[in-house]
């Protein structure tokens, strides 16, 4: 019922357009309902790329931090293995469906697209996941361990969020591909690989490498 919903809601917006289930190429134990590879993003008019631009479906793909933060966080399941994460930004919710299948004792959701939070509870049942959703970090209550962020810092009024999740939370995995000097104080640089976003949006190559910082309290 969510992904036909979510369908109907892609399809209004780009034409014919349709949600396929893929296993991610770089996580492949995830998978995502995501907009559907073969469709010809070469072939949109004018108006439904100015329609797109207005009502951006952010989650009908897994952006390249979403995939390298979600790779990262399989690998290395210390920095959420029995903690309680909140995925700030989630799309898809490709980051929050790592963190619980890396052993995290809870998983919030957050986003300020209504479809977003939707596609986050279809692809939690697709993956056999909890995930409890929240419209905002605000206005969300809850114990927070660790949050997590990927690619979030794409509109600049979003690096203020830097040091609000710092208040909120002892630690913080921020993956970025979009600010060239990153330099936020108390968050200091983990990794760097490449990636890139799924259905392939062809970003420059500056756009696919994707570098995981960690933040924590002083
Ligand atoms: C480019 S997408 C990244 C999605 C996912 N994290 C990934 O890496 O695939 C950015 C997401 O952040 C959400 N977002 C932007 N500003 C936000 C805010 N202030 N609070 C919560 N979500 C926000 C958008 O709605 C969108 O779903």
């Amino acid at each position: 019922m969510t992904r036909v919903e979510l369908s109907r809601r892609l399809s209004a917006v780009i034409p014919n357009a349709a949600l396929e289930v893929v296993a991610l190429p770089e996580v492949p134990r995830i998978r995502l309902a995501l907009l559907q590879e073969s469709y010809p993003q070469h072939l949109l008019d004018s108006d439904t790329v100015v329609s797109i631009m207005n009502t951006p479906m952010y989650w009908a793909f897994c952006w390249a931090s979403g995939q390298v933060l979600a790779r990262f966080i399989m690998d290395n399941p210390q920095y959420v293995k029995g903690r309680r994460v909140l995925d700030f930004g989630a799309g898809s919710g490709v980051v929050a469906v790592a963190a619980a299948i890396a052993g995290a004792k809870a998983v919030v959701v957050c986003d300020t697209d209504p479809l977003a939070l939707l596609a986050c509870a279809c692809n939690a049942e697709l993956n056999d996941v909890v995930l409890e959703c929240a419209p905002s970090l605000d206005g969300y209550s809850g114990e927070i361990d660790t949050i997590l962020a990927s690619d979030v810092l794409y509109d600049r009024a979003n690096l203020a969020w830097l040091q609000v999740f710092l208040d909120r939370a002892p630690s913080v995995l921020v993956a970025d591909s979009r600010i060239r000097n990153f330099g936020a104080e108390n968050y200091r640089l983990l990794s760097a690989s490449s990636g890139y976003t799924f259905p392939d949006l062809d970003e420059s190559q500056e756009f696919r490498q994707v570098k995981v910082y960690l933040g924590s309290r002083s």
